[in-house]
């Protein structure tokens, strides 16, 4: 179940009951807010954010592509090169298909290389977090050439037409600490949870599959078993590999 949307400024009134109906949820005012701290989503001039009781960090989650515009790249300059690698090289840009959206980290990492994506993220919550902070990016010409869309890979695979590359980072199985490693991550989890999403990622994995595209791409933590044993490479960093299937 979605949890309600805070707000608590009469300005944000309408927006609030907008996108609470958009998110299938109800409006109300931080007034109305009483007793223990519960998951809630709020909205302010900030944009909208996504809070948690339970979860490590105290801040709320928000999506925010500003403070980490430049810092993104640098800091993943490495993932970029695994990345470029398992892609490939291409004389044109691809037209990519990216089945988990998460934080749209490795969907911006597409878009930097000049690459056409689809993105598929199947929380709402999520979703929603991702599209405010696309509208408040002060960098909105990267986001020209993508297509985020709310919905489960598995439903979307079978329209899924034309793509080079299909891309696939399921979320580690909750149990391994890793998962807990970012607190983005916990947060994510968190929000799965409360959505009551659970991930089957064997089975999306196989459904994936059948898309028609030249090549399918999984990221993966180092030590994990592939999903299948037809890989027909893998390009490996410290903690991460992606296998690619032609
Ligand atoms: C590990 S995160 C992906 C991180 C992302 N690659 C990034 O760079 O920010 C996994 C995300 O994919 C979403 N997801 C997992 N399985 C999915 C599926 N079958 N369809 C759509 N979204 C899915 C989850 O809700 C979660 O937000």
């Amino acid at each position: 179940m979605i949890p309600p949307l805070v707000f608590s400024q009469t300005i944000h009134n309408e927006l609030a009951r907008e996108v609470a109906r958009n998110l299938g949820t109800t409006a109300i005012t931080s007034e109305q807010l009483v007793g223990q701290p519960q998951p809630h989503l709020n909205l302010s001039e900030e944009g909208l954010s996504f809070f948690h009781p339970e979860a490590r960090s105290k801040n709320k989650f928000q999506i925010d592509f500003n403070s980490g515009s430049t810092g993104w790249r640098i800091k993943r300059a490495d993932h970029e090169k695994l990345i470029k690698k398992a892609l490939g090289k291409s004389d044109h840009s691809l037209n990519i298909l990216d089945c988990t959206a998460g934080m749209l980290q490795d969907t911006l990492l597409f878009l930097s290389l000049g690459h056409q994506v689809t993105a598929l993220e199947q929380s709402k919550i999520l979703f929603h977090l991702l599209q405010d902070g696309i509208s408040r990016s002060k960098d909105q010409h990267i986001f020209k050439k993508l297509d985020l869309l709310n919905t489960k890979a598995s439903s979307y695979a079978a329209q899924a037409k034309n793509f080079d590359v299909i891309y696939f980072d399921p979320m580690y199985p909750s149990t391994k600490k890793k998962a807990l490693s970012s607190g983005q991550l916990e947060y994510i989890s968190k929000i799965l949870e409360i959505e009551s999403l659970e991930n089957n990622s064997i089975k999306d994995f196989e459904v994936l599959q059948l898309i028609p595209a030249r090549k399918m791409v999984v990221k993966r933590p180092i030590k994990a078993e592939p999903f299948s044993l037809q890989t027909n490479y893998q390009v490996s960093g410290k903690t991460t590999r992606f296998d690619v299937y032609l």
